[in-house]
């Protein structure tokens, strides 16, 4: 979709022109008077349609309500915007032009509102899904536009690639992604190197599969960074539950389980289309969970790359295992600060559903700086506990710690466990997006599948610093 500032978007011959109303402003639009019913009252989210008949150079006028405009906000804009776009969709409309009345800058929102709307993960259909070709949008300053194109790029590529099936996007394809960015030095760690550097928590989890793992390093570099980070993203490219084997209803999905992955790939390649002037580590440690033959075992003793000792008490929680070994290795580069996002637990799911990611880290301000990204993004996270209790369920009696707690309260010692490979000079921070990633059935603007969650509060974070 190709978005274009004009001057006038109610003067342009377009198939949608898409218009808002505010519940306590009676005039907010003329088209709106002009053609809206009575009973049309401008609630949020409510829509109506209108075929013009010629009246107006739009083919059709699109109306949708913004609510109280005291509580309009960016995510309300993004909301409803992609609502009407969904009906302009409806209608195979091809042009669509967006004349808002509001103080508010909306441009951002607006832009990936629409785009969120027209995306349909479509490549395996033979009958493809209609899709916008142009958005018009007027009363936007041009560069918001030229910021909003390469976020909506992220997103999209995040959301295509964790809905891929795991029989395409494996840990090879993921490498062979990350080589392909321009601005980016990508180095890729083999089977071989990936044991020689003592990463034996995530060689084990690889080791039930045929696909190889491979360890993704892809580096963002500024001549005079104000900082250095690194991003981390689960890269399960499926998780069977590996000898703890998943029942079919909760495999099903696994395939979404390299979303983290997807998140940091989206970034890297759009990041050097805006220059930040800090430098950023994209890491991967890319696998699979599967149940072969030389699969891990419960009751194995790995040694992640920092000489902690683990035992393996479910081969299920192998997300932590690969985080584990890919926390090390971010710490050894020396950099400031560490964020990793991983589809991690179910318990998160639980307890947050598809509202919130989880956020977990060992400093306050970074984990409530990053809670403040995500509100400006539109992606909500909640920060949950990191105390000691967590930590002691995890105790074992023949290593340093086991790769499971109790039942209860699994999101925090899933954030518990990473701490343990996360040097204390660093700031770090742990997304846990399991609830997030993938929607089983449409949750606001977006439809069933991978949502690209953690490409927008990332980004946006790494933009503003
Ligand atoms: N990938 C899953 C977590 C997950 C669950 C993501 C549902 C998305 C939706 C993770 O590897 C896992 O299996 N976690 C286990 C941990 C348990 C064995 C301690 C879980 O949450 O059940
Ligand atoms: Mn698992
Ligand atoms: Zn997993």
């Amino acid at each position: 979709m190709d978005i274009q500032v004009i001057e006038n978007t109610r003067d342009i011959s377009c198939d949608a022109l898409i218009i808002n109303k505010f519940e306590d402003e009676p005039t907010t639009n003329e088209l709106v008077n002009l053609f809206a019913p009575e009973s049309f009252t401008g609630k949020s989210g409510e829509t109506f349609v209108i075929h013009t008949q010629g009246q107006q150079p739009a083919k059709y006028v699109i109306a949708v309500g913004f609510g109280k405009s005291n509580e309009l906000n960016g995510d309300k804009i993004r909301e409803n915007i992609a609502k009407a776009a969904k009906k302009a969709i409806e209608l195979k409309a091809e042009t669509v032009a967006l004349d808002i009345t509001t103080d508010q800058t909306f441009g951002i929102q607006a832009g990936i509102g629409v785009s969120i709307a027209d995306y349909h993960f479509d490549k395996y259909k033979t009958k493809k899904e209609h899709h916008i070709s142009t958005l018009y949008i007027s009363n936007v300053p041009e560069d918001t536009i030229k910021k909003c194109i390469p976020i909506v790029e992220a997103m999209n590529t995040a959301r295509n690639l964790a809905n891929e099936p795991a029989a395409y996007a494996t840990p090879s394809k993921l490498a062979e992604i990350a080589q392909s960015f321009d601005g980016i030095e990508t180095k890729v760690f083999e089977s071989a190197q990936i044991q020689k550097m003592g990463m034996g928590a995530f060689y084990a989890v690889s080791k039930g599969s045929e696909e190889p793992p491979k360890f993704i390093h892809m580096k963002y570099s500024s001549p005079n960074p104000s900082k250095r980070i690194a991003i981390i993203g689960k890269g399960l490219c499926f998780d069977s539950g590996g000898l703890d084997i998943k029942p079919a209803a909760s495999m099903l999905t696994m395939r979404d389980d390299m979303s983290g992955a997807a998140c940091v790939l989206g970034i890297m390649k759009v990041l050097s289309k805006f220059k930040p002037n800090i430098e950023v580590n994209g890491i991967i440690a890319a696998c699979e969970n599967m149940p072969g033959c030389s699969a891990y075992k419960p009751g194995d003793i790995l040694t992640a790359k920092n000489g902690k000792t683990i035992e393996v008490d479910n081969t299920d929680a192998e997300g932590r295992l690969t985080l584990a070994d890919a926390l090390c290795y971010a710490c050894e580069l020396g950099v400031d600060e560490v964020i990793d996002i991983a589809t991690l637990t179910g318990a998160c799911m639980v307890a947050l559903g598809t509202a919130a990611s989880g956020i977990m880290g060992n400093n306050e301000d970074f984990v409530k700086e990053i809670i403040k990204m995500g509100t400006f993004s539109g992606e909500k996270f909640w920060e949950l506990p990191m105390w000691q209790d967590y930590r002691d369920n995890m105790n074992s009696d023949i290593a340093d710690m086991k790769n499971t707690g109790t039942r209860y309260g699994g999101a925090s010692a899933a954030g518990m466990f990473l701490k343990e490979f996360v040097t204390d000079d660093v700031k770090w921070a742990h997304l846990d997006v399991a609830g997030t990633a993938f929607l089983e059935s449409p949750h606001r603007e977006f439809g069933k599948g991978a949502t690209g969650v953690g490409v927008r509060t990332l980004l946006n974070y790494i933009l503003c610093h």
